[in-house]
């Protein structure tokens, strides 16, 4: 019997890029735990397209080997059986090919009527950034989207653009084709666990928000660090570097989380004009500012987990002299009312000593009360917040030591939440297709959001010309340039990192 979430999620999901490694790695698996998980209904149905010619049979082998790989749940041959027959696959090659889009269209019209799926249809567009116009056209030319049945919504990967002039440009192209409410900009970080725990921490808890502001904190940091150097993706990151391929997307969402004003409610648009707002404050890169709160890195040779691996200038189509970054550390303000004068000090890196993405909220330590000797040198009160690979957070304060001394101590108050029974949490990928199939917006970024980060981050790249680092300038495996661990200390502060204290 069809229950009102097969009618609600019934629909057919087209992958534009279906060979690629987004759709391998990601995009399937991700669907597979849905369907294990029973969060899809069964006529839920996989369209991937791609340029190479392969049949069905073939390509569900290969997908068959992703899901093994890729996907939390284990697989057997009886749920292979059950999820692979919701899969086909449609070979031609989606950038030029017109007919191509209209036997496409014939296809899924028949689709739909075989797996009722009531005209909703999904379109992810898991290919490189120069094709998303060229997609959403032909989809618009022929019909395929605006429908008067059911729903037609696009996913897009990351970059929107590759500087605010080219994002504005694909977005004013592509918003006369779609409206906005049909565009689903991917950042895949908001589909992380403990980043939609932001929002349940912070305004859930009459602990926290009233101390959430300048009065009461310090400082905020972001780090993000991965062991991971470019892998195969040299050619795009020699233009992105990690200026955009972090901090213009995943490290600015986290950070609108952690700043934004409370909602009015949990709406996408009410989330979204917060999130705007913090992006607005940002207070902007200068020539003079530049110097002082920026560091570029990018990384030589060095040992990973005891392997040796080669410096960035080494790698697959990067140039050997590139002075792209790999690292980055900040520092800088957001200019409104809650936060005025707190620094936000933020370190992005590949190739570091440790897989660690942590937000730190570092607390003002109370006023000094001179008879109180023995509260001399308590530590600071801390939150961090562990959005990966291990994920929870804790609240660090400071007690008395058990014993007949009166000596204080710091304790963690700890909340693990990879440690719980039964604990998987799902995949960023699996909640945001699940949450675009319910019409859940808030998860994707909307376009005032790009504009702004766009905005602050050409306030750094502006000043790159001048500002050029010795590279390489940090070993792999290393924890970034000495400047940064400088930027943080000549303001008498640390950088808290737990993965690797
Ligand atoms: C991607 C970047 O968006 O995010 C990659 O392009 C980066 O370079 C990745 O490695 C990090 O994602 P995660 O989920 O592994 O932290």
């Amino acid at each position: 019997m069809e229950t009102n979430m097969d009618k609600e999620l019934s629909s057919i999901f087209v992958i534009f890029g279906g060979t690629g490694d987004l759709t391998k790695r990601k995009l399937i698996p991700a669907i597979f735990s849905l369907m294990y998980e029973e969060k899809l209904p069964e006529n839920f149905t996989i369209v991937a397209i791609g340029r190479r010619e392969k049949t069905n049979e073939e390509y569900r082998e290969e997908m068959r080997s992703s899901v093994e790989k890729f996907s939390r749940f284990s697989l057997n041959d009886y749920l292979w059986l059950k999820f692979s027959k919701r899969i086909f696959y449609k070979n031609f090659d989606f950038t030029s090919d017109n007919q191509g889009y209209a036997d496409l269209d014939l296809f899924l019209e028949k689709m739909e009527i075989r797996y009722l799926t009531g005209g909703k249809r999904l379109y992810y567009l898991a290919v490189a950034p120069e094709f998303f116009e060229g997609i959403i056209r032909n989809l618009k030319n022929n019909g395929m989207v605006s429908r008067a049945i059911g729903w037609q919504r696009i996913m897009i990967e990351k970059p929107f653009g590759s500087s605010l002039e080219t994002a504005r440009i694909l977005n004013h192209n592509i918003s006369k084709l779609v409206p906005e409410e049909d565009l689903f900009r991917i950042d895949h970080y908001l589909g992380k666990e403990m980043i939609q725990n932001i929002l349940a921490i912070r305004f859930g808890n009459s602990l926290f928000e009233p101390l959430w502001n300048a009065n009461h904190i310090d400082n905020i940091q972001i780090t993000s660090n991965e062991l991971l150097g470019v892998e195969s993706r040299g050619a795009y990151y020699e233009n992105a570097g990690i200026l955009k391929d972090m901090l213009q997307n995943h490290i600015l969402q986290m950070l609108t989380m952690i700043a934004m004003e409370p909602p009015i409610d949990f709406e996408p648009e009410s989330i979204r004009d917060e999130k705007v707002k913090v992006l607005r404050s940002l207070r902007p890169f200068t020539a003079e500012t530049f110097k002082e709160n920026i560091v570029r890195g990018q990384y030589g040779a060095g040992e990973i987990e005891d392997a040796k691996v080669i410096a960035y200038r080494e790698e697959n189509r990067v140039s050997k002299a590139s002075n792209t970054d790999t690292f980055i550390a900040l520092k800088t303000y957001i200019d409104n009312f809650r936060w005025g004068g707190v620094p936000i000090y933020i370190r992005a890196g590949k190739r570091m000593n440790n897989k660690s993405t942590e937000i730190v909220i570092q607390f003002k330590k109370l006023p000094g009360i001179n008879y109180y000797k023995e509260f001399d040198n308590i530590s600071h009160n801390l939150l961090v917040l562990k959005i990966q690979p291990e994920e929870g957070f804790f609240f660090q304060i400071n007690a008395k030591q058990p014993g007949s001394e009166f000596k204080m101590e710091k304790v963690q108050l700890d909340y693990c939440q990879s440690c719980r029974a039964l604990n998987d949490s799902p995949e960023a990928y699996e909640r945001l297709i699940l949450e675009a199939i319910r019409n859940n917006s808030s998860l994707f970024t909307r376009w005032d959001e790009l504009q702004y980060s766009w905005q602050f981050v050409e306030s750094i790249e502006k000043q790159y010309e001048n500002n050029i680092p010795t590279c390489p300038n940090y070993s792999a495996g290393t924890s970034g340039p000495k400047e940064a661990i400088d930027l943080i200390e000549n303001d008498g502060r640390q950088w808290w990192n737990t993965a690797s204290d």
